[in-house]
């Protein structure tokens, strides 16, 4: 199977999301999510990709999530389930799921290691949440804590964790 990977930017309630759009404007967690998956696969659910400012993210394989089986998406593949995507993607291609929280919810028993982008902080509004890791599964990996700075308004970490054998 593909290596499969969760990439997602939490705060401090594990919040994701509000009314379709990103929680935080963080352009260092930007440019980090572009180093991690450009040349690679990203799968997503509809509304997700339907919040893409600029459609499908140009240099990576593109995989659209939905129920629809008329849906159509320019510079994007479009699967009816996270398995058929995933089944149709090569062993030696590096998957990246980014999102939403339903997406998440699906993927986290099938993949081995989480990047997740821990912001300290709450949002005041969110309606979308990344599920609760269970106790004793995950083990954190790495660690790399940024301070806020004059483009980053946020003190965030970027923390990756692998499942425990
Ligand atoms: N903080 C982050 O890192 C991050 C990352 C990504 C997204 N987000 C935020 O999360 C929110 C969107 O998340 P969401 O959970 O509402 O929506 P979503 O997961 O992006 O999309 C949900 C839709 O995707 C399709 N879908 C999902 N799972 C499927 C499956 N297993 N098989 C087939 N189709 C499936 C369905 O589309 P149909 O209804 O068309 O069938 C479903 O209605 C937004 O606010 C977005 O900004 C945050």
């Amino acid at each position: 199977m593909s290596r499969v990977y969760i990439i997602v930017a939490i705060d401090r309630k594990r919040a994701i999301g509000f009314e379709g759009k990103l929680l935080f404007h963080l352009p260092d967690d930007m440019k980090r999510f572009k180093a991690l998956t450009t040349g690679n696969t990203v799968i997503m659910g509809r509304k997700t990709f339907e919040s893409l400012p600029k459609g499908a993210l140009p240099n990576r394989r593109n995989i659209v999530l939905t129920k629809n089986p008329t849906a159509k998406y320019p510079e994007a593949e479009v699967f009816s389930s996270l398995e058929k995507a995933i089944e149709n993607c090569k062993t030696d291609e590096k998957v990246f799921i980014i999102g939403g929280a339903s997406v998440y919810e699906k993927a986290l028993p099938l993949v081995d290691e989480l990047c997740i982008t821990e912001i300290d902080d709450f949002a005041p509004n969110a309606d979308t949440f990344f599920p609760t890791l269970s106790t004793g599964e995950w083990i954190e990996k790495s660690r790399e804590e940024h301070l806020a700075d004059e483009k980053n308004h946020w003190t965030f970490a970027f923390v990756n964790y692998i499942r425990k054998k």
